[in-house]
């Protein structure tokens, strides 16, 4: 059986006092969730939240640079991660892909990267409006898992995470109906069979955009959905602890 996801991403929100307060509201109110927590925080706050973190929650880092060290001016690697205890990595990302114009070619190298060092890669896809419009939108995704995949061995992906983040559904409020985003998931693992076996089943593949406490039920109803990443609603702690309990009731 595949355990479920509940990630959040926080992209560039939160200060490091924030980050800790969100750590400490959640341990108080003692959570009990069937699912593997996981908080993608800003770089600077990696080292004190894996410290603070209750050893069932997973911290990740929402970027990396896949050479070791060098001049890369701005840049954290992998092995700066792996030495505070940060063991995930968000890969490709649509605001990585668009606003920092991280290529297909560098997102492969992240990924091969990641995985070398044993890292578990939480790596994004998604069409834009225009390409699901087009009928375009599981083409797309297929090109984008192949050539983040090409050359890897089916032994090293076992951990690894895929999300399905449809463009046009990320902080629009807008989300895939259930029924879209199962089709894409199981189109995702589909794919993933034909390029790597039976392994395919095991991966966990989640979706993300504008996932909410009141929406999160449905979605984690559907059998090819092991989960959610989770942008604007995952900055409120009590929002993050109804995801991560299942949802609302609605
Ligand atoms: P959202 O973001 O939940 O705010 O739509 C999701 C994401 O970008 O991972």
């Amino acid at each position: 059986m595949r355990t479920p996801i509940m990630a959040a991403n926080w992209k560039m929100n939160k200060t490091n006092a924030e980050g800790l307060a969100f750590l400490d509201y959640l341990r108080g109110k003692q959570v009990s969730s069937k699912m593997e927590l996981m908080i993608f925080a800003p770089h600077v706050m990696l080292s004190d939240l894996v410290r603070a973190s209750e050893p069932e929650w997973t911290i990740g880092a929402q970027n990396f640079y896949y050479e070791d060290k060098g001049a890369y001016t701005g840049e954290v690697s992998a092995p700066m991660l792996k030495a505070i205890g940060v063991s995930h990595v968000l890969i490709g990302h649509s605001e990585r892909r668009m606003i920092f114009k991280e290529s297909e070619e560098m997102l492969h190298e992240k990924l091969v990267k990641a995985l070398k060092e044993e890292m578990v890669p939480v790596f994004c896809v998604g069409e834009s409006l225009e390409e699901r419009k087009n009928g375009a939108h599981f083409s797309k995704v297929t090109q984008q898992l192949n050539s983040a995949l090409e050359g890897i061995e089916a032994e090293k992906i076992r951990k690894m995470v895929i999300a399905y983040e449809p463009i046009w559904a990320i902080g629009t409020g807008e989300t895939a109906t259930a029924g879209d985003a199962e089709e894409m998931c199981a189109h995702i693992r589909k794919h993933m069979e034909r390029l790597f076996g039976s392994i395919a089943e095991e991966l966990r593949i989640l979706y993300g955009g504008s996932v909410k406490p009141s929406n999160v039920k449905e979605i984690l109803g559907c059998p090819n959905i092991d989960g959610a990443l989770v942008g604007g609603a995952s900055l409120q702690a009590d929002d993050f602890i109804a995801l991560a309990t299942g949802g609302n009731d609605v």
